[in-house]
Order: structure tokens, then C-alpha cells, then sequence
């Protein structure tokens, strides 16, 4: 269901019985991440309250081109838009749309929509088959609409047949599949370690580095999309990620990093080390502002724990653990003694002598390492590719 994370949904409920179902599916598509823009005929609010559909959706819900105090910019919705469904459409609004009636804020924001549109229509089975209704239908279709198909069954009417409104399941199903995403993933969970960790020196000086937490956030992204769910443990970044589906857990410091990370593994299934974590701390950090004194000073450091080696020691056999390897020197041979010594499943490379890759850019040259000893090189490429390359190779591959 994750394909529709992020997405724009205008969702336009008609004045049908069905209309309760578009109640939980709009709770479906903003549990999918979508961003969900309710808008109603003044029949469909007879069957369900706006005030429903507002809360759910977490925004006004437009009946009316102008409201009492605004004009709702229709024109402007219909651009917003990432997509359009019309769900219930009642055998009316499938006319008035089919023939352009701009008598409603539906219809308005569907002749000024440029994003793909969605009907699922819902009415009895003699409306259903009635040529005028089929004859909507195909005009619809033939300007690129999709039709999400009715269902069959006892309808409210009481009559048996074809009619009904596509399950809420099924329209979020036909849409995340129209996105294109494969939902490879729905029921893995992901600890992904990213970011820089910072380790104090006194209260207002660190030892840290270039880290952006960029393909550790990819990587959620990718995830996400695909159905995961991910908790995220990143180090001080500039990023701000949200999405549905996602744990942000902010920590400072190698410790706090390898605290969590410990903590949430077990119920994990997959875990990313994207995290550039310091390898040494200092031994006793300052508890007030270090002062200058002389010409020179050593501040003593101590190893960080190693999260990576430490779940690799902890690994179910259910469990994929995957590295990073940011190498100058010896790329293959460090990344394949780093695989074996944290007792990773996979391990991905990038060198720092490649231009675009690894620290702070938005592009990455990776080459898996797998522990059946496979490897796969990639091209240079956004870190979003990349991590759709990573999760391909090591989590989808058999799906
Ligand atoms: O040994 P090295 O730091 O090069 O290994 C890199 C891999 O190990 C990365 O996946 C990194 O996130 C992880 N790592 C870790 N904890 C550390 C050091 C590295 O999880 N203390």
C-alpha cells in the first residue's frame, strides 16, 4: 500500500449508500502515507458527515466551489493533485463528468485536473448495466480515466449482481499497483542506522564527520514505498524526514546510536548500517569548555562499540544484516573482510576515489558484496536509485 506514500489524492465522495466505505478509504490512504484532499457532492454529506471525512483527512472538506467565506480554488486542486478518484461515483456524477457539467465542485475539479483520474463507481445492478451508465464509462475511458472495477454481490437495494463499490482494500490496491511500485515488503520492518554520530569533546565541541544521513534516508524512502516499515536511527543531519511508516529516533553519539540500534534489531527483520559512526570517542569528555592553553594539546580517544559487528553477533537466521564501506584504498578486499569480520549478509562499497560518491553528495557508485560471494557494480547514480539498486539486490531479489 506504501506505493502511494507522499501522494496527492483528491478523494470525491458522490451521493451514494457506498459512501461510508470511502470513510475507510480514506483511513487506508492516509495510513498509506497519501496526502488526502476530501471534496463532496451535498447528497454523499446526507449518507456521512464532512466532520468524519475532516478528521480523517486532517483538512477542510470542500462541498462547495464557494464556501461561505472563500472561493475554493478548484483550478488550483486540480493541479495539486497527484491523482484524482472519484469513489463512490454515482451513476449522476459518471454522467456529469463524462459530459463535462460543471454543476459541482467534483466536476470542477476534474475538468481542471491534469493528474490521472480514478472512478469507482458504485449503484444497483440494473443502473449498473444500463447502456446510458456503460456508454459514461466508455466516454470516460476514452479521455484516460480509469475505472476501477465494481463488484458483485447483494447490494443495498437488496438485489444480487454488479454494482457495488470496489472494496476500500481492492481501490488502494488497484491504485498503489497504477503507481507501479511492487509491495515486496509489507510486513518487514528495517533498523537503519545514518548520519554522522558526534562525539563530545566538552560541552560545545565534537569529533564528528561529513555524513548527510542522505542514502540511509533513501534507503527508509525505498522501504517504505515497497510496504516496509522503518525505524530510523540518525545521528545529528540536517535532514528532517517524515513519512508515514516511519520511527525517527535521533541520537548524538556512537553510544546512543548503538543503544537503540541493540534495542530495536530483535524485532527487526532487516537491518541498513548507513551510519558513518566515529570510530573512537573521547576518553573523557569535558564537563565545561575546554580553555586555550599551550601550543599543543592531545585530547585521549577510546573505540566506540561496533554496532554493525554487534548485530552481526546477535543475527537471527531470519534476519538480512547489510554494511557500508567507504573505502580510499583496497576497496574490495576491506569491504570482503569487513563482510565476513561483522558477519554481515551483504556489504556495499563505495569509493571515496569516485567522483560523486559517498559523503555529503546527492549521487552514489556502489558495488554489493554478498556473503555467497556475489557481487553486483553500479553506475553512478541519485542516492534514491541507488537505494532502490540496494534493496533490489539484497531484499527482492527472489520476490
Ligand atoms: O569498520 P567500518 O567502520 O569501516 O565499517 C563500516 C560499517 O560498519 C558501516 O555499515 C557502519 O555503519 C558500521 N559501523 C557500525 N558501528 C561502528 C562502526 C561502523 O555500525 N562503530
Amino acid at each position: 500500500m506504501q506505493a502511494i506514500a507522499g501522494k496527492k489524492i483528491i478523494l470525491g465522495v458522490t451521493g451514494s449508500i457506498a459512501a461510508y466505505k470511502a470513510v475507510y478509504l480514506t483511513r487506508l490512504l492516509v495510513k498509506a502515507g497519501a496526502e488526502v484532499q476530501v471534496l463532496m457532492t451535498p447528497s454523499a454529506a446526507r449518507f456521512v458527515q464532512p466532520l468524519t471525512f475532516a478528521t480523517l483527512s486532517k483538512r477542510p472538506v470542500f462541498m462547495d466551489v464557494t464556501a461561505e467565506d472563500a472561493w475554493n480554488n478548484h483550478v488550483e486542486m486540480g493541479l495539486w493533485a497527484d491523482a484524482m478518484l472519484v469513489a463512490p461515483a454515482t451513476a449522476n456524477t459518471l454522467a456529469r463528468l463524462a459530459n463535462g457539467i460543471c454543476d459541482n465542485i467534483i466536476a470542477a475539479v476534474y475538468l481542471s485536473a491534469r493528474c490521472p483520474v480514478f472512478v469507482a463507481p458504485a449503484m444497483d445492478v440494473d443502473m449498473w448495466h444500463h447502456p446510458s451508465t456503460q456508454a459514461n464509462i466508455k466516454r470516460l475511458q476514452s479521455y484516460g480515466n480509469h475505472l476501477i472495477p465494481v463488484e458483485s454481490g447483494e447490494l443495498a437495494s437488496g438485489l444480487e449482481g454488479e454494482g457495488r463499490l470496489a472494496e476500500p482494500e481492492n481501490i488502494v490496491a488497484f491504485l498503489s499497483k497504477f503507481f507501479g511500485v511492487s509491495q515486496a515488503l509489507v510486513g518487514q520492518k528495517a533498523l537503519i542506522t545514518a548520519g554522522p554520530t558526534y562525539e563530545a569533546i566538552d560541552p560545545v565541541r565534537f569529533i564528528g564527520n561529513r555524513s548527510s544521513g542522505k542514502m540511509g534516508v533513501a534507503l527508509a524512502k525505498a522501504i517504505i514505498e515497497q510496504g516496509g516499515e522503518v525505524v530510523l536511527v540518525m545521528g545529528p543531519s540536517k535532514l528532517q524526514p517524515q513519512m508515514n511508516g516511519l520511527t525517527l529516533i535521533r541520537v548524538e553519539s556512537a553510544q546512543e546510536m548503538y543503544d537503540h540500534a541493540v534495542a530495536q534489531f530483535p524485532s527487526c527483520q532487516v537491518g541498513i548500517m548507513a551510519a558513518a559512526v566515529a570510530d573512537y570517542r573521547p576518553l573523557d569528555p569535558a564537563q565545561e569548555k575546554i580553555k586555550k592553553k599551550g601550543d599543543r594539546m592531545t585530547i585521549e580517544l577510546v573505540k566506540n562499540p561496533d554496532i554493525a559487528a554487534t548485530l552481526g553477533s546477535q543475527k537471527k537466521s531470519d534476519q538480512t544484516l547489510i554494511g557500508f564501506a567507504l573505502e580510499t584504498e583496497n576497496g574490495e578486499a576491506n569491504a570482503r573482510g569487513k563482510l565476513t569480520r561483522k558477519n554481515l549478509d551483504y556489504i556495499v562499497l563505495n569509493s571515496l576515489r569516485d567522483p560523486g560518491a559517498g559523503f555529503g553528495t546527492d549521487t552514489n557508485k556502489v558495488s554489493i558484496f554478498g556473503a555467497d560471494n556475489k557481487v553486483v557494480h553500479f553506475e553512478l547514480k541519485s542516492k534514491e536509485e541507488v537505494a532502490k539498486d540496494i534493496i533490489a539486490t539484497t531484499l527482492t531479489k527472489n520476490k
